[in-house]
């Protein structure tokens, strides 16, 4: 995956310690338009970065939109078009997505920017114990270890909040990155198999080859600071 461009203040905040991170940055930002603050408080927050819950709006719609059609983030989960979805079709199922609904569609956001930079999700506990992680990020924010640290958001969360017993993901055989994100945060590669092409998601949507990893608790347990 090459490296992109990427807007020079956004650059220089990602390597700033978060305390030298300038908060007259965020509400000139706001007011000049250039971004949009939150609404809802944050589900998590890691050192660079705030996780919420999306809203029905036409921002949070936009950045679905963007991840969802790019063939550069969906190629490795079976999409190598994209997705053929319209921002108002995104709207539409952002608004009425049922409360009860589980794992909801989670925004990731810069913190000391008001700038989008993905999508993520905490899987519900299933019957025998295991809740599933998914992280997809805007091409331009890749190879900066924000996808670790979200990643690592994602475990810390549900081991804290929920009973499970493991963590799990299923990323794609030839998806380098996702796997070492994967073993970074403890994961362990437990099998393999192949998801079939979701064609009644997109007509261009080919099969998955993936390996599963798991975060067991006992190795997250022992991995934090005494
Ligand atoms: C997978 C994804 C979330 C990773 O995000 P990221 O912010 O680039 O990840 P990180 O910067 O934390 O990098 C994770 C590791 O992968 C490595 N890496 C990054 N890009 C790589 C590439 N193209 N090839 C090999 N390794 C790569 C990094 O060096 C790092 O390894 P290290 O810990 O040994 O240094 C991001 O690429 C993405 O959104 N991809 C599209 C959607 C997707 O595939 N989601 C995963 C579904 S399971």
């Amino acid at each position: 995956m090459p490296r992109c461009t990427i807007d020079p203040i956004v650059e220089i905040l990602l390597r700033l310690p978060l305390a030298l991170t300038p908060s007259p940055v965020r509400s000139r930002l706001s007011r000049s338009g250039a971004g949009e603050t939150a609404t809802p408080g944050p589900v998590f927050t890691t050192q660079r970065l705030s996780v919420r819950k999306a809203e029905p709006s036409a921002r949070d719609a936009r950045l679905f939109y963007r991840l969802w059609t790019s063939p550069e983030v969906m190629a490795a989960v079976g999409f190598p078009r994209g997705i053929d979805y319209t921002e108002e079709q995104i709207m539409r199922r952002l608004r009425d997505r049922p409360e009860s609904e589980p794992g909801p569609k989670l925004v990731v956001e810069l913190k000391s920017l008001p700038v989008r930079i993905g999508e993520c999700k905490l899987g519900v506990p299933n019957a025998e114990g295991i809740s599933e992680t998914d992280v997809k990020l805007l091409p331009r924010f890749w190879g900066r270890g924000l996808g670790t640290e979200l990643k690592q958001g994602l475990v810390d969360y549900l081991f804290r909040n929920t009973n499970c017993r493991a963590v799990k993901a299923t990323p794609n055989r030839n998806n380098i990155a996702s796997q070492k994100m994967q073993e970074a945060v403890g994961g362990k590669r437990v099998g393999e198999g192949l998801f079939k092409a979701a064609t009644n998601i997109s007509p261009h949507a080919v099969d998955v080859p993936f390996y599963e990893y798991l975060v067991y608790r006992e190795d997250w347990e022992r991995r934090q600071p005494i």
